[in-house]
Order: structure tokens, then sequence, then C-alpha cells
């Protein structure tokens, strides 16, 4: 008896069950049946993501979703637009929205970084403030030094151009050597204009002279060598509190290479380096900025030296490459994009990133020591010139 009650009891709870459960099936179709639509969206995206303007894209590109959607007046917004108003359309509607908007502010942002990276290609829009375009025009020279500079560094200039920056350390051998410089401000820059009437060997852009615009001044230096003097051999650059022994560069480097025509770009190599991410440090690097975790080689921006034909080459790069503020490595990335590889020095001990300790016979057989001021760069230079023909080779 009680198993028969049991028995006929269960029918009707299975009843019941099933219509749970057929009407939550039935419902959860619905759902998604008018969800679908989010599948199309999706699956346009990867197509148009690389595409430019890509809310309007995704208008045109999602037509037949399209129907359902409008742009709102305010803004950029995309809201979901249905023709019926029942209450579970609104429940859906809204869970689009919001999906939707979503993905929208997403496909926003992606869009503004791409763009910002766009602009980040260094697009050469600077002007010269001072320049020297006849500096290369009477006589072609053989070198012409590059040197970072600032504009509160006359002191540093003055010692460069008495030492390893004159233009006549090398008989027969045509020097040319250039100051380059940004923009800092009004007084500074009348005192930078008297110094340039005197000496003409500062060229100057109308970037603001910062740390984070070195890239822009090295840019400014190989492309002055591409408008005014393309047909030098070689070019070098280097930084102001660099002692650079000019002589021994022309000699034991430069000269034995018999064309300046083929690439050529030498320096303190740096290889396999990674980015330091430590937001501290001189040299940090953010991810969003150079994501890859080794840097190419590269050549210390304290001193390289390259032949003319690279000149183009790292110019035409600078159109592609992104803009990374640290110049040896953003000069590096334009050779690597060239396919050009730089050689190694010599001997190890030609270019130094480091101050090297001043002994006549060290400095008469290296080509770049690092960390020296105004003072020493005139006892070094002074004391080597008098002394380094006693000096084994
Ligand atoms: C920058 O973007 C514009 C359009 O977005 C494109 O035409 C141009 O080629 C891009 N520039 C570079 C250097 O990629
Ligand atoms: C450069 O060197 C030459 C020859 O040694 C010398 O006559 C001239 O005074 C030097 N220039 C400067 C600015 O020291
Ligand atoms: C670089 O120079 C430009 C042009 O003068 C300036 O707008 C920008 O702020 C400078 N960038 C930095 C990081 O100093
Ligand atoms: C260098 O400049 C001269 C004169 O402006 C020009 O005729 C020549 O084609 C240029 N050479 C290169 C390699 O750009």
């Amino acid at each position: 008896m009680t198993h028969h009650k049991r028995y006929s009891q269960l029918p009707w709870k299975l009843a019941k069950l099933s219509v749970f459960l057929y009407a939550s099936i039935f419902f959860s179709v619905i759902y998604l049946c008018l969800n679908s639509n989010n599948c199309n969206f999706f699956a346009i995206l990867p197509k148009i993501k690389n595409q430019e303007n890509t809310v309007l894209n995704l208008m045109e590109g999602s037509a037949v979703t399209a129907k359902q959607f409008h742009k709102s007046d305010k803004g950029n917004k995309i809201i979901f637009h249905k023709s019926k108003d029942s209450s579970i359309q609104k429940f859906i509607s809204n869970r689009k929205k919001e999906k939707l908007s979503r993905t929208v502010t997403q496909l926003a942002n992606e869009e503004t970084t791409d763009s910002a990276s766009n602009s980040s290609i260094y697009p050469h829009p600077f002007q010269f403030l001072i320049n020297e375009k006849d500096k290369c025009k009477k006589k072609t020279p053989f070198l012409v030094l590059l040197i970072s500079t600032k504009a509160d560094e006359k002191q540093h200039r003055e010692a460069i151009r008495k030492t390893w920056g004159n233009e006549s350390v090398v008989p027969g051998i045509k020097i040319l050597c250039l100051f380059m410089l940004g923009f800092s401000d009004k007084d500074q820059n009348e005192n930078i204009l008297q110094e340039s009437r005197k000496y003409h060997d500062i060229i100057q852009q109308d970037f603001l002279d910062t740390y984070k615009n070195l890239t822009l001044k090295t840019m400014m230096g190989i492309k002055w060598i591409a408008t005014y003097c393309n047909g030098t051999s070689f070019i070098m650059k280097t930084d102001s509190n660099v002692f650079v022994n000019t002589i021994y560069l022309i000699q034991e480097v430069l000269r034995p290479i018999k064309s300046p025509s083929q690439y050529f770009f030498t320096g303190c190599l740096m290889k396999n380096y990674e980015p330091n991410r430590n937001p501290d440090s001189k040299w940090y690097m953010p991810k969003e900025l150079y994501p890859s975790d080794r840097y190419p080689d590269f050549c210390s921006g304290t001193g390289y030296v390259f032949s003319r034909a690279v000149v183009p080459k790292i110019l035409s790069a600078s159109l592609k490459v992104k803009y990374v503020h640290l110049e040896d490595i953003y000069v590096a990335l334009c050779l690597e994009r060239q396919g050009i590889t730089i050689s190694p020095p010599l001997k190890q001990s030609f270019f130094n990133i480091y101050r090297v300790p001043f002994v006549t016979c060290v400095y008469s057989n290296i080509i770049t020591s690092h960390g020296i001021d105004p003072t020493e760069q005139i006892t070094f230079w002074q004391t080597l010139q008098k002394k380094k023909h006693m000096c084994h080779k």
C-alpha cells in the first residue's frame, strides 16, 4: 500500500520537474539565440583589430548585426537598440550593452595605443635654430665628430675645442667637430648664439633639451650629415664628458678602412643586454615602450663610429622604428632593421664606457674613456701629446 502510494506520487513530481526543466531549457535556448549576435561580433574582431578607424569599421564590418546598433549622438558609444520592450529583452539588451561598450572601450584604448605608437615613430619634425650649412662645403671631411652636449656645458666644449676636437689635430686630415644641442631656455640661448658666432661649431634644433630627448639629438646629427655633409667618410657620435683619442682612432681604426661606402659601425659593443625595468634607474625602459626581454647588440652611446654608408640607412629606418629615448639602443634598433651588423673593435680595450685611470701609455692605445671633466680633458691631452712617443705601440 505504502509502496503503491509512493509510486503513484512519483509521476506527478516528475511531471513538475520536467516542466521546470523544459522551461529552463526553452528560456536558455531563447537567450542563447538572441545573444548569438555576440558570436558574430567576436568573430569579426580579429579582422578589424588592425584597422585604423576601429569603431567605424566595427559598424560596417558587422553589417548583419549592425541594424540593431546605432551610434548615439553623445560621443562614440554604441547603444544597443531593440524594437520590442519586454523585460527579458531589456535584460538581455542591457547585458549586451555592457559587453559591447566594454569591448568598444577596449578597442578604443587599443586604438589610442596604436596611434600613440604610430606617432611615437620619429617623424623628423624639428627645425634647426642654429645651423652650419656650409661647414662641409669647402673641403669634404674625413671624420665628423658629433658631440652631444647641453647649454650649460660651455667649459666642456671649450676643453674639447682645445684638445681632441681641434679640427687640425691630424695634419693633412680634415676633421669637423660639431656640438649638438636642443633648446633649453631663452637666456641660455643668447649665450649659445654668441658661442656659435665665435666658433661656428654648434648645431641646435627646437626640441626641448632633456634626457628623454637624447635620441632626437643624435638623429639631428645624423640628419645634418645626410643633408649637409654626405661626403664625409666617417662619423663619430660621442658625449661631452668622454675623452676621445682622435689621433689614435684615425690612425688605427679609420685609415685602414678602404671603403667608407661600405657599412661599418663600431664602438663599445654591448651584447645580450636586458632592458632595465627598475623605474628608479637612469636607464629604465618601461615594458610598454620596449616589450622584448633583450636589446639588440648595440654600441654604448659614449662613443660609436660609423661610415657614411650607414647614415641614410639609419635615417630611413628611423621613419619606421618606434622611438625609444636611449639613443644608443634606438640607433641599434635602426641598424637591426636594416640588417647592418656591428663590427667588434679590433681590441676590447679601445672603447671604454667607464673612466680609465690616466696613464700616458694606456691612453695612447685607447679611443674612449668616460667620465672626464674639462680640466682633465686638457691635462690628459697635453700630457699624452708630450709623452706618447715614449710608449710602445
Ligand atoms: C601611421 O598611421 C597612419 C594611419 O593611421 C598610416 O597611414 C601611417 O602609415 C602610419 N605611419 C607609420 C610610420 O607607420
Ligand atoms: C688646434 O691646433 C692647432 C695646431 O696644433 C693650434 O694652432 C690651434 O691653436 C688649436 N686650436 C685651439 C682652439 O686650441
Ligand atoms: C622632447 O621635445 C619635445 C619638443 O620640444 C617636447 O615637446 C617634449 O616634451 C620633450 N620630451 C621630453 C620627454 O622631455
Ligand atoms: C650627396 O650630396 C650631393 C650634393 O648635394 C648629391 O649630389 C649626392 O647625390 C649625395 N649623395 C648621397 C649618397 O646622398
